[in-house]
């Protein structure tokens, strides 16, 4: 991929510090393996808000998946249904929400950002309510747009302005410039029918369609539009998950969004860590931000999370290996959380708990 596309995926916010807090976190949990025991075959199953999946890992949602690489988002959600893994589109896909339902109608999810208009907001909940999404993702941790330096580095607008270096960079990635073509240049497809100015530019747009915060009093609502699993993501704060709990939300996902947005943010592993177990014991606990690999996963479940997401694995495959890539991922963490529990002596991972860390994390 071009690198304007390359430095959107992989840029974090300011120095990128929260970035790498997040990849260090996972390395610095150890864990004790027990041997003298049967490993022979070892179950990654997990059950998340009553459905099965194969693994405890899934696709988080990543704004403009096409511009990174075209047919990005079908792609990824097309591997996730036939691996069996849960796909969380965003509500800035490159892609129609109804249209990946189609592709992938057991595992997908949607990510809403809270649009500013209560209309809107009902409008896009009913829709991804009709096109039969297994749960809904609200990403709460984006009050304001991120300033990143490698997007302003690169003057990355939409709609996209052909500057110097962005017409050299495309040119110089032959395969993207013509599958880019042939796609058609990326648009945020859920929302463009809610833009009524049309002479107001597209990152603008989307800008003011979403709100700077959201209240408690709009996640209540959203509890009452949406009657299947309501999951929050972006949560660090206790108080904030107690409200969260007190509001009727099934699930979170922690997330520091991928570093992406405060850089004075905690890793999101330490988050977790330090999550008191009355929290823990009422809410389905996720997480994403830094997860690289299989036993990053495992570290996870030792510390209370249930499942796992990724948001740049998936683009580093389909970046590297197109239609292929995300197949490819998912097989990579597959075998990466076998051999890990193997070698842990752990025979499901829905085994995997606090006993097998090498330090005792203390939950109450
Ligand atoms: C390029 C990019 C775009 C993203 N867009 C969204 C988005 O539209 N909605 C959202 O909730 N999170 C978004 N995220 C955050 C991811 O959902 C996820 O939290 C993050 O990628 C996890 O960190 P990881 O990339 O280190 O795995 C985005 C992340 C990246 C890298």
């Amino acid at each position: 991929m071009p690198n304007f596309a390359f430095d959107y995926l992989e840029g974090g916010i300011d120095d990128e510090a929260s970035k790498r807090r997040n990849r260090q976190a996972f390395q610095d949990v150890h864990l004790t393996p027990r041997y003298l025991r049967d490993v022979s075959t070892v179950d990654t199953r997990v059950t998340l808000f009553g459905a099965g999946y194969a693994l405890p890992l899934g696709v988080s949602p990543v704004g403009l998946g096409n511009m990174m690489w075209p047919g990005a988002e079908a792609a990824l959600a097309r591997a996730a249904q036939s691996a069996r893994i849960p796909y969380v589109l965003s509500t800035f896909s490159t892609t129609l929400l109804e249209d990946i339902a189609q592709l992938a109608p057991d595992v997908c999810w949607f990510q809403l950002y809270v649009p500013r208009d209560e209309q809107v907001m009902e409008d896009l909940i009913a829709r991804v309510k009709r096109a039969g999404f297994r749960a809904l993702v609200v990403t709460v941790d984006v009050p304001v747009g991120a300033k990143r330096n490698r997007e302003l580095k690169n003057g990355l607008k939409l709609p996209f302005t052909m500057t110097p270096r962005i017409v050299w960079q495309s040119l110089t990635h032959p395969t993207w410039a013509l599958r880019t073509l042939t796609h058609g240049t990326p648009d945020f497809v859920n929302v463009t029918s809610y833009r009524t100015d049309p002479s107001q530019g597209l990152s603008d747009f989307v800008t003011s369609m979403t709100r700077p915060g959201v209240p408690l009093d709009h996640l209540q609502r959203i509890r009452t539009l949406w009657d299947g699993p309501l999951i929050i993501k972006g949560l660090q704060a206790e108080e904030n998950f107690r409200a969260a709990i007190d509001c009727g939300v099934d699930g979170v996902i922690i997330s520091n969004h991928g570093g992406r947005q405060l850089d004075a943010a905690p890793a999101t592993l330490e988050t977790l860590r330090q999550l008191p177990g009355d929290i823990t014991d009422r809410l389905t606990v996720m997480i994403d931000s830094g997860v690289r690999t299989g036993l990053d996963i495992v570290r996870a479940k030792a510390l209370g999370a249930h499942a796992a997401f990724s948001g740049r694995s998936f683009f580093y495959g389909v970046g590297a290996l197109g239609e292929a890539g995300g197949k490819q991922v998912i097989e990579i963490t597959r075998d990466e959380i076998t051999r890990s529990l193997q070698q842990l002596g752990c025979q499901r991972f829905e085994d995997m708990d606090a006993s097998w860390l090498a330090e005792p994390c203390d939950k109450d």
